[in-house]
């Protein structure tokens, strides 16, 4: 239970480097259950949520390979995972609770090898977070499923079948899921109303050198022809896009200017636009971008949630940090989940002025100033919200439960730290 000091009021200055991405390393890794070959994932971020994913692999019988290494001017983790025959099926409790993305065993596992059982991970902080579109879809493909003491248990007679599905909700999740599961299954897979994150793009491109057939990347219809062997492969993953939207905000909250280096601005088209309304500029370089607020008055925009390439969820509550310091009133609409406001209280702990209309939009009227306050992280992206406010908060602030931020930001303090930020993490034993 660390806790992170910040000392407000230093606007940020220098180049920060942008990780690989962990919402495309998850799944990546995942879908390295889908050969018996060595998988090769390079840029892995070092994060705690890849830590747990990679111990719920080893109990599954996965060899791990771990090499740091230099590689696009900083230290990334190059990470071999080889499963030439899993030792369980079986993803408990403890591993899914501690990491929701553990799910992304349950395609892969099922598919390959028949059986699979999963806890069901239950809702968080966010929202509910159901299952139904995983689920359904393998049952039109075949799977035989049933809930059990909180478990999924997953099973096919030979092979799972290509079937035509139709998600209700364009989901990551259930997109990379169905994706990896329809890989090796006998026939044909249409994904109807599929996500297009850039996330799942890279997780196709990956399936595809390992030897699948899928065709549809970037689009909302994916049609997979199921192979019956995939073989090993080496790649790199792109590069975080929410890291780096993330430090976008700090430059622009602090009236700073901040490169972005290596950041995947083709993937941050919408967040970018509204920085540039709020008078932040926005230069594209040769590998990222700077974003450079020196003398500019922000002036709060409108942010509505969506899926990709609309707004993305997982910047709602750092760009709402920035409106609660700029000029006038900004509407913030969150469309994605429904309980992610969490943020608010907090933020208004240290003066911001919020009003939250139901659950799906507030109010942020600006205010000159914020004041430190001691305040609680609720889940990652927040916690990042909250260390944004005490950047540009009058004194200092104190965010417990800084476990949120070590799950999603590598490196988060000596990151900071190398832009001029007065930031210090206190360790508090176990
Ligand atoms: C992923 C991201 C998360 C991000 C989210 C939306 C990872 C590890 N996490 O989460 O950071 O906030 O995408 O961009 O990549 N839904 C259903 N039934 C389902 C599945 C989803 O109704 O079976 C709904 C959800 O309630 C939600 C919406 O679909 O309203 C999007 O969820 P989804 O895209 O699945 O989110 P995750 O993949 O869990």
């Amino acid at each position: 239970m660390d806790k992170i000091k910040i000392i407000g009021g230093k606007p940020l200055f220098g180049k920060v480097y942008i990780s690989g991405a962990k919402n495309t390393a998850l799944p990546i890794i995942c879908a390295s259950l889908l050969t018996d070959e060595p998988v090769t994932i390079q840029n892995i971020p070092f994060l705690s949520d890849i830590k747990s994913l990679n111990a719920l692999l080893l109990q599954i019988g996965t060899n791990i390979e771990e090499k740091a290494e230099e590689r696009n001017g900083h230290l990334t983790q190059t990470i071999t995972y080889h499963t030439p025959q899993p030792t369980s099926l079986v993803a408990p409790y403890d591993y899914v609770r501690k990491m929701r993305a553990s799910y992304y065993v349950l395609g892969p596992l099922l598919t390959k090898y028949g059986h699979v059982e999963l806890s069901l991970p239950g809702g968080c902080a966010i929202g509910a977070r159901p299952m139904d579109i995983h689920l359904s879809s393998l049952e039109q493909m075949g799977a035989k499923i049933e809930i059990k003491n909180g478990y999924v248990v997953a099973d096919i007679d030979g092979r799972l079948k290509g079937a035509h599905v139709a998600f209700h909700s364009a989901s990551v999740g259930a997109t990379c899921n169905i994706l990896m599961a329809a890989a090796l299954a006998e026939g044909t897979t249409v994904i109807e109303n599929a996500a297009k994150e850039p996330e799942i793009a890279d997780l196709i491109d990956v399936l595809n050198k390992m030897g699948a057939q899928i065709e549809g990347a970037n689009t909302s219809t994916l049609t997979i022809h199921g192979v019956e062997k995939l073989h090993g492969v080496t790649h790199e993953i792109i590069n975080d896009r929410i890291e780096a939207g993330s430090y976008a905000v700090a430059a622009a909250i602090t009236h700073g200017r901040v490169e972005l280096v290596n950041a995947p601005a083709q993937y941050l088209q919408t967040p970018l636009d509204i920085l540039r309304k709020t008078g932040a500029k926005v230069e594209m370089t040769d590998t990222g971008f700077i974003v450079d607020a020196q003398n500019v008055k922000l002036v709060g925009q409108d942010v509505f949630t969506d899926y990709y390439p609309g707004f993305p969820t997982d910047l709602q509550a750092q760009f709402m940090a920035l409106m609660c310091v700029s000029e006038g009133a900004a509407m913030i609409t969150e469309s994605i989940w429904e309980n992610r406001f969490m943020h608010v209280p907090e933020l208004m702990r240290m003066g911001a002025n919020i009003n939250v209309h139901g659950h799906a939009s507030a109010i942020v009227r600006g205010v000159e100033k914020l004041s430190a306050a001691p305040v609680m992280s609720t889940d990652l992206r927040a916690s990042f919200a909250l260390i944004l406010a005490g950047l540009v908060a009058e004194g200092e602030t104190i965010v417990n439960r800084v476990y949120h931020l070590d799950r999603g930001y590598e490196h988060l303090e000596e990151k900071f730290k190398a832009i001029g930020a007065d930031i210090e993490r206190i360790k508090i034993p176990d």
